[in-house]
């Protein structure tokens, strides 16, 4: 199943014309702002609509911001967020897979990765991906990740479900289904089904991130490793928000090589 037919079906709030992604947008853009930077490059990876790229680069007044999302779709409506935050930055869209980053842009100040968006990538992917990230980084660059700690949510609280009603294009139109464990790559396996009918329409491979393993896993790439809570930051619409500073540049470019080559050979 690939990416593309998968966001068919499941809607995520970062759409400029959804008053949900809207409200997200200026909490966001809250959130950056109240990281007092002034920075010329935001990269924004994994960036659905550019949702987040557009809120950095208004709280951090870049001038220049890169897209990168294997979907090119979403990522043309960025022009949309920039009329809504009154933003002149100029913009560069890359479709390709954030695996690939250091083959796909050049150079930039700062990197988010939004939108808990970690479930697509399995650990050894994350490792490429932060060793990739920190590639990219100017020396002293920062990468901001949202994310939510699913280990906490699903094994103390209540959201784990073997059967989900999802957003759908229509609410409650999708329903998931936990559907097996891939061992090797720690991923879980969910169907997608279309209501009325329960026709299938995605078959997906998702990572239940907890926090702790990406602090420790960026700290192998990044010199400081922070994280800002919900109830530490207040805002409505925004999870808790890792911050990477710092880049270990040399580190980061023996890791991405190596396991660029080998990721196949760790997971067979
Ligand atoms: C949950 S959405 C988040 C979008 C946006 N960052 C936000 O905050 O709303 C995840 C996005 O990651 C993209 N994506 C997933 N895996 C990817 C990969 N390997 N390379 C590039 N984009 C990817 C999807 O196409 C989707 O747009």
């Amino acid at each position: 199943m690939s990416l593309k037919e998968f966001y068919q079906y499941f809607r995520w709030w970062m759409d400029p014309r959804d008053p949900r992604a809207i409200e997200r947008f200026h909490s966001t853009v809250r959130f950056f702002e109240s990281q007092n930077l002034s920075v010329d490059s935001v990269l924004d990876i994994c960036s659905g609509t550019g949702i987040a790229g557009v809120a950095a680069a208004k709280a951090f007044s870049a001038s220049r911001v890169t897209l990168v999302d294997e979907r090119g779709e979403d990522m043309r409506k960025v022009s949309e967020w920039m009329a809504i935050a009154d933003v002149t930055s100029a913009i560069m869209m890359v479709e390709g897979d954030a695996l690939n980053l250091p083959h796909l842009v050049g150079s930039h100040d700062v990197a988010v990765l939004w939108g808990h968006t970690m479930p697509h990538f399995d650990p050894f992917e994350a490792v490429s991906l932060f060793s990739g990230v920190a590639t990219v980084l100017r020396e002293g660059g920062l990468f901001f990740i949202e994310e939510t700690d699913r280990i906490k949510r699903f094994l103390y609280g209540t959201a784990y479900k073997d059967f989900l009603v999802e957003g759908g294009l229509d609410e409650k139109k999708l329903v998931s289904l936990h559907e097996g464990y891939n061992l090797r790559r720690g991923t879980e396996k969910r169907g997608y089904y279309r209501l009325p009918g329960f026709e299938k329409v995605a078959d997906m491979e998702l990572r239940p991130w907890d926090l702790a393993s990406q602090l420790a896993l960026g700290g192998i790439f990044f010199r400081k490793v922070e994280l800002i809570t919900p109830e530490e930051h207040g805002l409505p619409g925004v999870s808790s928000v890792i911050i990477f500073r710092g880049p270990k540049g040399k580190i980061a470019r023996e890791v991405y090589s190596e396991f660029q080559k080998s990721l196949q050979v760790y997971i067979k």
